[in-house]
């Protein structure tokens, strides 16, 4: 068979390139969508989720990566800088290696899951730790590249979301038409923003024949769709989406109003009991964040909100291995046996 090229290339007539785009590429894109018999009878639904994790950083980021390092190389861009929570880092500083160009990354101090800083140290980019929260980091970011010469890959670059858009491409050409209903987890809300974007490209091209609901979920400590404005002191365990003030504000109000959608909270706790039933149930490891989808539909399910029979996707946006705390905090210590076959299968429960 033909192999995956990265999205650039397998959706190059719908995204803003030509012939004279450099493609900064890491096979991104083209990620498994795996039905979820669990989630399907707990709501009755035909539950599909689309495991971002399998991107080459392990997260969505790539998507909107792979675009804007591009087009930031086509432009001449030699530095580029971003706010983030930890995954966008992760992502753009392993763009900005293949491009050859230096990646600065503002985080918020002590508020990034270890394995996202591991992945921006390990692609070398300069890291400042900001006295402040995701909200501060962006505005920084904009300011400097307003004023110097580095070129900003948040997804406030359109770049960054005609890249997440092919998400939805992915899920359209796999089911053959759109879902009834798309849930995800929403932070700064570029990427429900990014699929409803391309649900609507392939509606409009009569490539399927009708859009999903979009179904948008917050953590509660950080909610601002729901409360209807900004929130100052963001705060959830969930450290991917804990931004009180999202830059796509216009664009998510959009996706929910158009498509007959919402966008609601979950707490922590639903979150975090989401992320286990998918490990130990769907045997589909994300970080908490990314449960958030789940949590949600979930949440539905069991207020009775839910019509059944619906065919759903559900995106799960990053890796698990992102944010390990969560799965061994807490987690029983494996015993410690001799090496011993005997006993080991003693200890297993096989004898
Ligand atoms: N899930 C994960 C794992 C994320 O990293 C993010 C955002 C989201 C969901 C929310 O997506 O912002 O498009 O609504 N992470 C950004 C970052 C903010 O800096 O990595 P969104």
């Amino acid at each position: 068979g033909r192999h995956w090229r990265g999205l650039i290339e397998e959706y190059r007539d719908r995204l803003p390139v030509s012939a004279e785009t450099p493609v900064i590429t890491l096979g991104e894109g083209g990620t498994p969508l795996v039905f979820a018999p669990t989630v399907s009878e707990l709501t009755g639904c035909e539950v599909h989720l689309k495991v971002e994790g399998m991107n080459p950083t392990g997260s969505f980021k790539d998507r909107g990566m792979t675009m804007a390092i591009s087009k930031a190389a086509e432009a001449g861009a030699k530095a580029v800088i971003c706010g983030s929570t930890g995954n966008t880092s992760a992502s753009a500083a392993a763009y900005a290696v293949r491009a050859g160009m230096m990646c600065a990354v503002l985080i918020p101090d002590g508020k990034i899951a270890m394995g996202k800083l591991s992945q921006a140290l390990a692609h070398g980019a300069k890291i400042l730790q900001v006295a402040g929260n995701f909200d501060d980091c962006l505005t920084m970011v904009r300011e400097l590249g307003e004023n110097y010469p580095v070129a900003v890959v948040n997804s406030i670059n359109p770049d960054r979301l005609a890249g997440q858009k092919t998400a939805a491409f992915e899920i359209v050409d796999e089911l053959g038409d759109a879902p009834d209903v798309h849930v995800l987890p929403v932070g700064n809300a570029g990427n429900i923003s990014a699929y409803w974007m391309g649900y609507s490209e392939y509606a409009r091209d009569r490539i399927a024949t009708r859009r999903p609901r979009m179904f948008g979920f917050q953590a509660a400590g950080a909610a601002p769709f729901v409360s209807g404005g900004p929130v100052s002191h963001p705060q959830t365990i969930a450290t991917a989406i804990r931004i009180g003030n999202p830059a796509s504000w216009d664009l998510a109000i959009a996706a929910r109003e158009e498509s007959g959608g919402l966008i609601e909270a979950v707490t922590d706790r639903q979150i975090l009991s989401a992320y286990r039933l998918l490990s130990s149930q769907e045997g589909v490891f994300v970080e908490p964040a990314s449960a958030a989808g789940v949590a949600g539909l979930l949440k539905l399910a069991q207020e009775g909100r839910l019509e059944r029979g619906q065919r759903i996707t559900v995106t799960v946006t990053g890796n698990g291995l992102k944010d390990a705390d969560w799965a061994i905090n807490g987690a029983p210590q494996p015993p410690k046996v001799a090496c011993d076959v005997v006993s080991a299968a003693g200890v297993l429960g096989l004898a």
